[in-house]
């Protein structure tokens, strides 16, 4: 299968997954299997939806994995919008959040890091949730998606440093728990910024900059009833610190930033880059990941970004890319330990053709060689 934008959608094209508008667990708008038609090009935008898996000869084979079964995947959104909703009448009420509520969070921590156990490294597509674009906890669940395969890898290869400075690989469905509870309430707070200064399409002032900011301790505080780990609310508190001391809300330099606060930092950029939101597109995996790699040592954390470099590939496959000949084709493959150089089905004449293809060779006029075509690209088949 392959993931094409709707607007390349023609006519008798087959729907390789189904697309759900609503919650997970209501009936999806289209089924897999379903031949498409033009006009879906137009309609599904308008419903939040900006693209789709198809089943085509160039997506033939390409299986992409999903991180999380359809039960799991429903059972976060729900307990996460429960959480938010809960949160909401905290903040109206001036109560605290429900002990059940919190309850219900760590369950489903659990059950995500169950499902995220059991996939491979590197074989993380987060455009698997990317058909619940007009679902509003999207970004939660991506977050946490994420992050939870960072420290996955981060823990199980190098496992964590305790306060004493010792290395321990104790305790790792514990921290992965209190972890992916953090990540799915890390913005919590901001149910507590103006919906006009959170929702404005042009860019802040420096005074609504300023109100957005105090976001992640009014998370600590919409929380502070409830029985959360330290570990926990360091990811709502400190998800926006940077290691070179230029985040907020405390200004924390390099590991006096929680290490849980560190892997939410680079999941939380990662996504939101990568998904369209009111203020801006969405850019290509290949630009996110550029974003986080260039971020190394100054914005994020530099351990954490060589893990999150092997967990997330800059061109996942059965998606498409632009070669540096201008031709686009779809990733089929890709090795982990060279992420750059993809290998891509391209339609050749009547044909298909597969090369790999080195994605960081300068843009190139397609030459007559063929052996030089793609600016760099090997013909491997
Ligand atoms: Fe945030």
């Amino acid at each position: 299968m392959r993931l094409i934008p709707c607007r390349k959608i023609r006519e008798g094209m087959e729907l390789a997954r189904d697309v759900v508008t609503g919650p997970p667990g209501t009936a999806p708008l289209l089924r897999t299997g379903v031949l498409l038609s033009e006009r879906y090009a137009k309609a599904l935008p308008q419903v939040g939806i900006g693209s789709v898996w198809i089943e085509d000869d160039l997506g033939r084979d390409i299986d992409v994995v999903e991180p999380l079964t359809a039960e799991t995947r429903e059972r976060v959104h729900r307990a996460t919008g429960d959480a938010l909703d809960a949160a909401r009448n905290a903040l109206r009420n001036g109560a605290g959040l429900p002990d059940s509520v919190v309850a219900s969070l760590a369950e489903v921590a659990d059950a995500l890091v169950a499902d995220l156990l059991e996939i491979p490294e590197a074989a993380l597509t987060l455009d698997d949730l990317g058909t619940f674009d007009a679902y509003t906890h999207r970004h939660s669940v991506q977050v946490a998606v994420l992050g939870l395969l960072i420290a996955r890898r981060a823990w199980t290869r190098e496992g964590w440093i305790d306060y004493r400075g010792r290395r321990r690989y104790d305790r790792f469905g514990d921290r992965m728990r209190k972890l992916g509870v953090g990540l799915l309430v890390h913005d919590v707070g901001k149910l507590a910024v103006p919906p006009e200064v959170l929702n404005k399409p042009a860019r802040l002032t420096d005074d609504e900059m300023a109100v957005m900011r105090t976001h992640p301790e009014a998370g600590v505080e919409l929380l502070r009833a409830a029985d959360l780990s330290p570990l926990t609310v360091s990811v709502i508190r400190d998800h926006h610190e940077r290691p070179d001391g230029t985040g907020y809300p405390n200004a924390l330099k390099g590991t006096a930033i929680h290490e849980f606060a560190r892997f939410a930092a680079v999941a939380d950029v990662y996504d939101a880059v990568t998904s369209k939101r009111v203020y801006s597109g969405a850019v290509q995996p290949h630009v996110g990941v550029g974003i986080i790699r260039q971020g190394a040592g100054t914005q994020f954390c530099s351990e954490v970004v060589r893990h999150f470099r092997a967990v997330v590939m800059p061109y996942p496959v059965g998606h498409e890319v632009t070669l540096p000949d201008g031709r686009r084709g779809v990733v089929a493959a890709v090795d982990p330990l060279d992420p750059d150089r993809p290998t891509v089905r391209v339609p050749q004449g009547r044909g298909i053709e597969e090369l790999q293809v080195d994605m960081t060779a300068p843009p190139a006029v397609l030459a007559e060689d063929p052996g030089r075509r793609a600016g760099g690209a090997r013909v491997t088949r």
